[in-house]
């Protein structure tokens, strides 16, 4: 049987068309043609850049294309007409040269002010320090205990059975508690990521936090933080093609009040693994015996 190449180029374009929607509507149900709210205290200055540029460039869009359909028109070749041979104007050069030069220079030095103050300025002494480790296809999570410390993360010994590359006798990390795909955010309160990969590049994107960062594979990010100014229920995408799961790599996270975060972590301590492994080694000697 002959298949007719274009229908079928069509069936599949527009089963995957299907697809991409139904994707984007599970996503997101707000918001869904314009940005997502932001509840980050650094995405003030992002989306101001943002509506700067979109200004910038569609005044100028306009203008360029309403210049040139006008000169169109008026330039038509008509009969008995003849052409006009313009050997260009140096003040009009100088002006539309040296006018963007300042808007980019502008721009430029905005935005790596604002960069320096996401990324290159050290985080704040309190704020609460996260580990997210992406896997194919999940975040692997880990809290601080009641002392507020997370075991050192040391990328080399990142692996299967060590997905935070920690040393299981690190006195900082023996009251941290782990999750899956589950994140608590305290609001109003600074958030310190410590950001890497158990396999392939990851991201961690959150939309409404305008907060995106790569994680490659033996790396520890620890520069990245954040404030939300508000509470909600958001999603983790991770945002870099990993592999066949990559559409399913999310995860959920709530920003909430910070007493609700108290209790949420409470709820997650873990057996004190400083006893757990000496009882069970005391039991290995007793069965020695
Ligand atoms: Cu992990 Cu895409």
């Amino acid at each position: 049987m002959q298949i007719r190449l274009p229908y079928c180029f069509g069936g599949v374009l527009a089963a995957l068309l299907g697809l991409v929607s139904v994707a984007q509507a599970e996503i997101r149900q707000t918001s869904v043609w314009w940005l997502p709210r932001n509840v980050n205290m650094f995405g003030h200055e992002i989306d101001f850049i943002f509506y700067v540029i979109l200004w910038l460039t569609g005044v100028t869009a306009v203008a360029v294309f309403s210049a040139m359909i006008y000169f169109l028109v008026k330039y038509r070749a008509r009969p008995g007409v003849p052409a006009i041979h313009s050997h260009g104007n140096n003040t009009l050069e100088v002006i539309w040269t040296t006018i963007p030069v300042f808007i980019f220079l502008a721009l430029a030095i905005y935005g790596n002010e604002q960069w320096t103050q996401m990324r290159l300025r050290t985080p704040p002494a309190d704020a609460l320090p996260v580990a997210v480790v992406g896997e194919q296809y999940g975040w692997n999570v880990r809290y601080p205990g009641p002392d507020g410390k997370l075991a050192k993360m040391v990328a080399a010994k990142i692996g299967k059975e060590n997905p935070f590359g920690v040393d299981p006798a690190d006195p900082d990390g023996l009251d941290d508690f782990t999750t899956y795909n589950d994140l608590v955010f305290p609001v109003n309160r600074p958030v310190r990521l410590y950001l890497s990969s158990k396999d392939v590049i990851h991201a961690f994107y959150v939309p409404e936090f305008r907060l995106y960062q790569d994680m490659v594979p033996g790396r520890v990010y620890d520069f990245v933080w954040l404030k939300a100014e508000a509470t909600g229920n958001f999603q983790l995408a991770c945002n870099q093609l990993c592999g066949q799961g990559h559409y399913k790599m999310f995860g959920k996270l709530a920003v909430v009040e910070e007493a609700a975060y108290e209790s949420w972590a409470k709820s997650k301590a873990p057996v004190p693994t400083a006893t757990w492994p000496k009882s069970n080694l005391e039991t290995a000697t007793i069965v020695k015996k």
